[in-house]
């Protein structure tokens, strides 16, 4: 899992990129994105280090990536390590290497990702869990590029690029002492900040597009687009979970879905039932298919303005059959 083309392909859940990450697949609409994807190429083209911040599920492992692949240490290994996955008594380890007899275990000398990154780019994912002694070593790794393996004597170099990333509030880590100041500093000749997914909304209906494209080689489907109002829910949503949340939703949504258009109950929406009084007189009554057609119809008539031909095409029903439910409801049309 060390090199990225593998770590691509086998630790990114329902990858939706192919091949090696470029800053073209991260292309956005969206000012503050351009931005920090502009700094990110900038940031490519130096050796300086990177502090990528903001929400899980934002993209800062594939910003990471597009900067190693976009820059001269590109033939060389991309080495992730996920410093909140690792136990803390193997941290060191792992960052270091261990030699042979170092624990109890430790049947071989192994090479800890430093190494591993010589010449390339070490990324250090969730650096804020990382224990105070960790930091402490790490600190000496990146200032001077020297460290020994644990139970080793031997002093080993690498000249590594260093890319941490974090959701964490670092600068109020720092400020409350539970992270240290000079590795801080040292880790954020370059800071990004990447926008969580509302705060860029203009670039969801792109996103969708390109992840309904992906699922349908990927799960041989025909699923042209997504349907209006499904788009115009997504639009309002909060995403807590920001891309890696949209992704596993329109994934879900793929598998289910039977046509051309992507809908709400295929994203797992509930169709709400209608309370007693808002739909004939019984429970009974609210939940016949007809109480359900009703509603809905006059929930898309509402959502298109009254404009008949958009609700037709939303409704997947002639124009004649529309006018005639119309009718048949006394719908509202506005
Ligand atoms: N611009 C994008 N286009 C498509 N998928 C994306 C994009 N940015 C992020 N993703 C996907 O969202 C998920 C989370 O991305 P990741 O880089 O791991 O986020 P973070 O490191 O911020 O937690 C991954 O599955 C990734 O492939
Ligand atoms: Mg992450």
């Amino acid at each position: 899992m060390d090199d990225f083309r593998k770590a691509d392909s086998h630790t990114i859940p329902g990858k939706f990129i192919k091949g090696l990450i470029a800053f073209e697949h991260l292309a956005s609409c969206n000012e503050d994105m351009q931005r920090c994807i502009e700094l990110a190429q900038a940031a490519s083209q130096t050796t300086a280090s990177v502090l990528i911040l903001g929400e899980s599920g934002t993209g800062k492992n594939l910003i990471a990536q597009a900067i190693h692949n976009a820059s001269t240490r590109s033939e060389f290994p991309c080495v992730t390590l996920n410093c909140s996955a690792i136990p803390e008594n193997l941290l060191e380890s792992e960052l270091f290497g261990h030699d042979r007899g170092a624990f109890t275990g430790a049947e071989r000398t192994r090479r800890g990702k430093f190494e591993l990154a010589d010449g390339g780019t070490l990324i250090l994912d969730e650096i804020g869990e990382m224990s105070q002694i960790a930091q402490a070593k790490v600190l000496r790794a990146v200032e001077y590029g020297q460290f020994e393996r644990v139970g080793g004597e031997q002093t080993l170099r690498a000249d590594v690029r260093i890319i941490a990333i974090t959701n964490r509030d670092l600068p109020a880590m720092v400020a409350e002492g539970r992270f240290r100041e000079d590795l801080f500093y040292r880790l954020n000749e370059i800071t990004l900040q990447v926008p969580p997914l509302r705060q860029r909304r203009e670039d969801i209906k792109q996103l969708i597009e390109n992840m309904v494209q992906e699922c349908n080689q990927k799960f041989n489907k025909h699923v042209e687009s997504i349907s209006q109002i499904a788009l115009d829910y997504l639009m309002r949503y909060d995403f807590t979970g920001n891309i890696r949340e949209l992704k596993s939703l329109i994934k879900r949504a793929m598998t289910v879905a039977k046509g051309e258009l992507l809908w709400l109950e295929d994203l797992g929406m509930r169709v709400e039932v209608p309370t007693e009084g808002e739909m004939g007189s019984s429970p009974e009554e609210a939940f016949a298919l007809a109480a359900i057609e009703k509603r809905h119809i006059q929930q898309v008539l509402d959502y298109t303005r009254g404009n008949k031909k958009r609700a037709s095409e939303i409704l997947q029903i002639s124009r004649p059959t529309l006018d005639r439910k119309i009718k048949i409801y006394t719908l509202r049309v506005q």
